[in-house]
């Protein structure tokens, strides 16, 4: 089959196209013909060889697909050759045909294309697995997704408006501002131009946010302790800025905060499998509604995987790239 290769992992790396062999489903897998594949920043990561992949996983780049059911591997009896699926992958997904464990694979949502769904996965996954499970977000509670226009922050933005929740977000121009604002946001902020601990403050009178979804860190881990309201928990899930920072942690103390961190990937199957069904509970049915909706900012054909990489890197995008196949 045809797979996408790193060639010189690093920070000049190419990625071509290249035969490779065909993956086997192993017991409790299944086999996927793939249609499209979601590309994550955190691909990128991996081709610069600063990310490996968990022992075990494919050295195939990619970590969410859409596709049909090619096979069924030993004791899966919950797919059926044929079926249109997306999944969820510890990698293996720029290539023709992945293994994908059966518990993290979702039926593709009812009125959405079989392309379009390669970006809800990752996104899915990561946004319940924070902000529901993690941070344990509450009806009625104010959030800050930081990254607004990201493939995590468009699903965010939109799970918490379809939930009722005021959302405050920070995207980088007006542009990302204002689709931010159009997918749910009550208050999208261009951080390069607002302080948004300024605008949460005085938009909420002085209260706060309950909880904060942070992929930026660095100075803003002073700053979400100070946006953040009593009782907040703020939850990490990368930190492009810089994981290192001088903090004082009075107000963490004073305003009873939670810091939170995780991360999706390395996780178990099991707790991947109690993601997938939670979100396959709360959130396939407001897809399907129509309040939740792919937003796809680009196709690549899979051998222009390389271009689909540059679009990310320079943040041009809004929502998702998918390479197609
Ligand atoms: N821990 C986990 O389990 C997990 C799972 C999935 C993803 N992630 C991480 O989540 C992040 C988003 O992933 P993605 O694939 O959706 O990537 P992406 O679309 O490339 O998003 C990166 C975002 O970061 C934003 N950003 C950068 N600096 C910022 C700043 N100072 N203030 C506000 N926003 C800023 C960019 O916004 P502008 O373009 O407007 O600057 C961009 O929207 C990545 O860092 C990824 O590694 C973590």
């Amino acid at each position: 089959m045809k797979a996408i290769r790193i060639e010189n992992p690093g920070v000049d790396y190419r990625l071509a196209l290249d035969e490779t062999p065909m993956p086997r489903p192993g017991a409790g897998e299944v086999l996927i013909q793939v249609r499209a594949a979601g590309v994550n920043r955190a691909d990128i990561s991996q081709a610069q060889g600063r990310y490996p992949p968990p022992p075990g996983a494919s050295d195939i780049l990619g970590m969410e697909v859409s596709g049909e059911i090619a096979e069924a591997g030993e004791g899966v009896a919950e797919w059926q050759v044929g079926q249109q699926v997306c999944a969820l992958l510890a990698g293996g997904g720029y290539a023709e045909f992945c293994a994908a464990p059966a518990e993290c694979v979702l039926p593709v949502p009812k009125g959405i294309g079989v392309v379009d769904a390669a970006g809800l996965p990752e996104a899915y996954f990561t946004v319940w697995a924070n902000l529901l499970m993690a941070a344990q977000l509450k009806s009625g509670e104010r959030v800050l997704i930081h990254g607004g226009s990201s493939g995590i922050g468009t699903a965010a933005i939109q799970l918490c408006a379809a939930r009722a929740h005021e959302v405050f977000t920070t995207a980088g121009s007006g542009n990302k501002c204002a689709a931010c604002e159009a997918l749910g946001a009550t208050h999208a902020i261009n951080y390069r131009e607002e302080d948004f601990v300024d605008v949460v403050k005085k938009a909420t009178g002085g209260r706060g946010v309950d909880v904060i979804l942070d992929m930026v860190g660095g100075d803003y881990i002073q700053r979400n302790i100070a946006a953040a309201a009593v009782w907040g928990r703020i939850v990490n899930i990368a930190y492009q800025s810089g994981s290192k920072a001088t903090v004082d942690f009075s107000s963490v103390l004073m305003k009873r905060l939670s810091l939170l961190a995780t991360t999706l990937r390395s996780r178990t199957n099991a707790e991947k499998a109690a993601i997938r069904n939670a979100v396959l509970r709360e959130v396939w049915p407001l897809i399907e509604a129509g309040s939740i909706k792919p937003v796809t900012d680009s196709l690549f054909p899979i051998a222009e995987a390389q271009a689909a990489h540059a679009r990310m890197a320079k943040s041009e995008h809004i929502g998702k790239i998918l390479l197609t196949l």
